[in-house]
């Protein structure tokens, strides 16, 4: 694949993103499986750094050229200030690229690119004094101020950081502690955090060794949680609801710790049968309904003494790993999330038995959805107990999620 249909595929990819889909999707359309990772890595700075380098054209443009041109221009900024490519060969490159698209604005392309060349450093200054450097809507950054006045900073740097690689060890084949052997055989650098180990430099899953065998998962740190939460509530679960289950993560966490009769619930079949992949990559099993958590349309009336509610979110806290989110989240869309995560709750808490947990979980940072649901389900749903809620920030190695362990009182 030479330079140009690189530039193609990173296009095609960009419009599809910026049409609402999301980076996971639209990459796996990549056939060339050699490529694949090249073009899903530039397309995800192009996205991380997605405010800044519209900052910066907004600064060159009068006004915004068509589509195409204005996709080969967020590449060249982006190679510009990024890439350790010559500046003369990208303008050089990118040129050519127009051509192909529109003749007509390859003189456009030409201009921009040099005179941000010329202005780099006065734009790159200008980033800073606007504070465009958190890569954030105005609305998002505006909300993350104001619901965390003394640690906006921080959580920003968080969301900024550079993606590792945090595992999961299946304890039905291994442990941690020979798991570690494995990666210090294979000169793979680790470190281990409360029992999950982070991969400092790797970042192909290919490279993971015995990954296909079953031996770990790829799960952030943060989702593997709930261990924690089971573990210091003594909490054993029999009969589980994993009601919003795929991609399987805590499913399959939950079927390595513990004999469970546990039912995996989600409504999208392409979704659930990831989690079927997982399931026998890892040796493990669980009934899989395609199904509505918000109806009972599917469920036989048995009810569980432990439900996950792991529900649909805007995903703000994983816009690390997810950052088409950036773009495409809108603020109306936390409404819409809010709407369908009571509508859920509402209706599997009368799944629950009287004394079962239901653990409520999402990977926002919004209290929208964390605190300020957990205080309409208690003044909403008879018999709602919290007994505990965490909100765990992003930072270095792990995502922002929250989780509230609730009880079914009785009536
Ligand atoms: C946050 S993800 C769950 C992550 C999963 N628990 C894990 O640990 O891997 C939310 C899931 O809810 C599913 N979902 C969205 N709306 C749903 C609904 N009404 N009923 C059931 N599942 C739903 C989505 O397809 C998505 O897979």
């Amino acid at each position: 694949m030479d330079n140009m249909q690189e530039y193609h595929l990173i296009i095609k990819c960009l419009k599809e993103i910026y049409s609402g889909k999301n980076l996971k999707e639209v990459i796996l359309k990549v056939d060339d499986n050699k490529y694949r990772n090249k073009i899903k890595n530039h397309c995800y700075q192009i996205l991380k750094n997605y405010y800044s380098i519209k900052f910066i054209l907004t600064r060159l443009l009068k006004k915004i050229p068509n589509q195409d041109v204005y996709l080969i221009l967020q590449m060249g900024i982006y190679e510009i200030t990024y890439s350790v490519k010559p500046p003369y060969a990208i303008v050089n490159d990118l040129v050519n690229l127009t051509k192909k698209y529109n003749g007509k604005y390859k003189n456009l392309v030409n201009a921009v690119l040099q005179n941000y060349l010329r202005k780099k450093d006065l734009l790159k200054q200008e980033l800073i004094d606007y504070k465009v450097g958190a890569n954030l809507s105005n609305w998002l950054s505006d909300k993350i101020i104001e619901y965390y006045p003394n640690k906006y900073e921080q959580i920003f740097n968080a969301l900024n950081a550079d993606v590792k690689i945090t595992l999961r060890v299946n304890k039905r084949k291994t442990n941690i502690e020979k798991y570690i052997e494995v990666l210090e055989d294979n000169e793979i650098e680790y470190k281990v955090l409360n029992n999950v180990i982070i991969l400092e430099k790797e970042n192909n899953i290919i490279n993971i060794p015995f990954f296909a065998d079953g031996y770990v998962s790829i799960q952030d740190s943060a989702a593997q949680y709930i261990s924690d939460i089971l573990a210091k509530y003594s909490i054993q679960p029999k009969r589980i609801l994993d009601a919003c289950a795929a991609p399987g993560g805590k499913t399959c966490l939950l079927l390595e710790n513990y004999d469970l009769d546990l039912t995996a619930l989600d409504n999208s079949q392409n979704r659930l049968d990831k989690i079927k992949e997982n399931l026998n990559r890892l040796d493990l099993n669980c009934k899989c309904i395609l199904a509505d958590a918000a109806s009972k349309d599917w469920w036989d009336y048995n009810k569980f003494d432990f439900i996950l509610a792991d529900v649909p979110c805007s995903a703000i806290g994983t816009i690390k790993k997810n950052p088409d989110i950036r773009v495409n989240r809108l603020e109306t869309d936390i409404s819409k999330f809010v709407g369908l995560q009571r509508k859920i709750v509402v209706n599997l808490f009368d799944m629950l038995e009287t004394n079962g947990y239901m653990l409520y979980v999402t990977c926002s940072i919004l209290k929208d959805e964390n605190e300020d649901n957990i205080k309409w389900f208690s003044n909403n749903i008879v018999g709602f107990e919290l007994i505990t809620d965490i909100q765990i920030l992003p930072d270095l190695y792990n995502d922002g999620l929250y989780y509230a362990l609730i009880r079914k009182l009785s009536k």
